[in-house]
């Protein structure tokens, strides 16, 4: 048997949310998808998430939320960190980090179940412990009989992706990158059964820099003045890939990048 599963990537305002209120749903029942793991680091304003934006997401048609570096932005996400099983934050932070390193959920029909983390890379980003320590630790820990494993690598460097891409390969059904908010190009199985693509590229608005104002951060790169880098509106799209998992080995079978553009007017 076969499990369609739809990661997304970092949600980023109103826009993201908007053609993801317009377009799941319907996505969902088209292609069959059986689970949807979202990456919503950027959900609120662009940066970080709120309880009541959580809500929505599950509303929907998220099954499990990702996070990112922005994970305690909003603090009052905080107590939902701690008591949803439908989040995760960054497994690779400090050990006092409030929130679950790794969760396992069902498919939207029920009967089979996918476990699912989120990492953070150490180039160019903030110090944080290896992902690839983190990794074999945490692939330790799921129960031996959830062979359908996603992890969200959420990472600045497209060199550290793929080497986690190799590092994990048919140990994991699905290695999807985020936090770039740019969709790459390199979406494939790698040999062992892993699905593999370096960025899922963002769920907000593309006609922006990486989801913020161009106009404002034009001005900001042109004149080295400060300028507040307010989200964008136009040009929504949902971005992610769906992964096609043999739900007896884990292994993927096909992975295929989704692009659908939704309406200005959803921003
Ligand atoms: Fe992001
Ligand atoms: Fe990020």
């Amino acid at each position: 048997m076969a499990v369609n599963i739809l990661c997304v990537g970092d949600v980023v305002g109103p826009a993201g949310r908007g053609v993801l209120a317009d377009r799941l749903e319907g996505l969902i029942t088209e292609r069959g998808i059986d689970l949807v793991v979202c990456n919503a680091e950027n959900a609120a304003g662009g940066s970080g998430l709120t309880p009541q934006m959580f809500e929505k997401l599950l509303h929907y048609g998220v099954d499990v939320v990702t996070m990112g570096d922005h994970v305690y932005r909003k603090q009052e996400l905080i107590p939902v960190l701690r008591d949803s099983k439908r989040i995760v934050r960054p497994a690779n932070l400090l050990p006092g980090a409030v929130g679950r390193r790794w969760t396992v959920a069902e498919t939207k029909s029920g009967g089979n179940r996918v476990a699912v983390t989120c990492l953070l890379g150490q180039m160019f980003m903030k110090q944080n412990d290896s992902p690839f320590t983190a990794v074999d630790a945490i692939l330790g820990e799921m129960p031996s009989d959830v062979v359908m494993r996603v992890i969200d690598f959420h990472a600045e460097a497209s060199s550290e992706k793929i080497a986690m891409g190799w590092h994990v390969d048919g140990r994991a059904s699905v290695v999807f990158g985020t936090h770039t908010h740019i969709p790459t190009a390199d979406a494939r199985v790698l040999p062992r059964g892993t699905a593999y693509i370096s960025d899922v590229g963002m769920t907000g608005p593309y006609d922006g820099v990486l989801g913020r104002r161009k106009d404002r951060v034009l001005q900001y790169m042109t004149t080295s003045m400060p300028a507040r880098f307010d989200v964008a509106k136009g040009d929504p799209r949902l971005c992610g890939v769906l992964a096609t998992v043999s739900a007896e080995t884990g292994r993927a079978r096909a992975i295929e990048r989704i692009e659908i553009r939704g309406r200005t007017d959803e921003g």
